[in-house]
C-alpha cells in the first residue's frame, strides 16, 4: 500500500486517535440512520397492548422468575421454528417493558404456548409439574392457585407503561380493576374488555377458583402468548404485512 504506515506506527497516540476516528465514522453509519427513521419495528396487524389480567400475569412470570429457565424468543433457524412455530417478530415484544426474551432453556420456549394446552393442563402443570412430564425439573407453584391477585395498583403500572410508550388510553385505566375482573370471570359483561383489546381478548375462568387468584392470571397471560399475530396472513414482503 502507498500510504505511509511509518508515522502511526511509531507514534501510539496518533494511531488510538486514528482508530477512534475510523470507529466512530462505521459507529455513525450505522447509529445515526436510527434517529431519523420514525419507527425501528415494523408494525404487525394484531398487536395490542396486554388486557389488565395479562399484565398482572405477566408480572407474577417475572416475579417467579420463569424467565431464567424459559425464554420468549424463537430464533429463525430451521430446528426452532419446526419446534416451535414462526420466529418471533420484533413487533411481538414491542409493549413488554422489559422485554421477556430471556438467554437460557432449561425449559422450552414459551412465546408461542398460548393455546397449546388447555387452561386445566396449565394448572395441574403449575401446582405439579410431575403430575404430567414425570421427568420434569420445573418447580412446583401451586401456591398460586389459592393466592388472591393484588390487583390495587394496576391502573398505576398502566400509566407507567404508558409513559414507556405503551398505547394505553385513559379510559383502558380508568376501566382496569373492573376489566381485569371481567376478564376472569365467564359470566360477566365483558363488553368493554372487548372494546379495548379486541374480540379475541378471551374471557373466562382460566384459575378455576371462585375468587380471581393469581393463577387465573398466569394462565391468561400464558394463553395469550403468540396468539396476537394470525401467521396464516402474515406475509413480511407486502406493505401492511397482509392479504
Ligand atoms: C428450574 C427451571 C424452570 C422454572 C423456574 C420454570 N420452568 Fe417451566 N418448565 C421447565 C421445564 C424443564 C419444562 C419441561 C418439562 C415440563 O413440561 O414440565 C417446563 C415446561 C413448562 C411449560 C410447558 C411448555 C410446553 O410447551 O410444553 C410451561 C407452560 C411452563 N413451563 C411455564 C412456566 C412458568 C409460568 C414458570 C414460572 C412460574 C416456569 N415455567 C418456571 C423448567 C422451569
Amino acid at each position: 500500500m502507498k500510504f505511509n504506515h511509518g508515522f502511526f506506527e511509531r507514534h501510539s497516540i496518533a494511531l488510538l486517535i486514528g482508530i477512534v476516528i475510523v470507529v466512530s465514522i462505521g459507529g455513525l453509519v450505522e447509529i445515526a440512520p436510527l434517529f431519523f427513521i420514525e419507527n425501528t419495528i415494523e408494525k404487525v396487524e394484531g398487536m395490542r397492548p396486554y388486557t389488565p389480567l395479562e399484565l398482572a400475569g405477566r408480572d407474577i412470570y417475572i416475579r417467579e422468575g420463569c424467565y431464567l429457565c424459559h425464554s420468549q424468543m424463537i430464533r429463525p433457524l430451521k430446528d426452532e421454528v419446526e419446534r416451535y412455530g414462526h420466529y418471533s417478530l420484533a413487533a411481538e415484544s414491542m409493549y413488554d417493558h422489559p422485554f421477556q426474551w430471556g438467554s437460557k432453556r432449561l425449559g422450552p420456549d414459551l412465546s408461542r404456548v398460548g393455546g397449546k394446552y388447555s387452561d386445566s393442563w396449565h394448572r395441574d402443570h403449575l401446582i405439579n409439574p410431575r403430575s404430567l412430564v414425570p421427568e420434569s425439573i420445573m418447580p412446583p407453584y401451586a401456591f398460586m392457585a389459592d393466592r388472591p391477585l393484588d390487583s390495587h395498583n394496576i391502573d398505576a403500572k398502566m400509566r407507567a407503561l404508558k409513559v414507556e410508550g405503551v398505547p394505553y388510553t385513559d379510559e383502558m385505566i380508568a376501566d382496569a380493576k373492573a376489566d381485569l375482573n371481567a376478564q376472569a370471570d365467564t359470566y360477566s359483561d365483558g363488553t368493554k374488555l372487548k372494546k379495548h383489546y379486541g374480540d379475541k381478548a378471551a374471557q373466562r375462568d382460566f384459575g378455576g377458583a371462585s375468587k380471581v387468584t393469581e393463577m387465573d392470571a398466569l394462565v391468561a397471560y400464558l394463553q395469550m402468548l403468540g396468539t396476537l399475530v394470525d401467521f396464516s396472513k402474515y406475509h413480511p414482503e407486502r406493505p401492511g404485512n397482509s392479504r
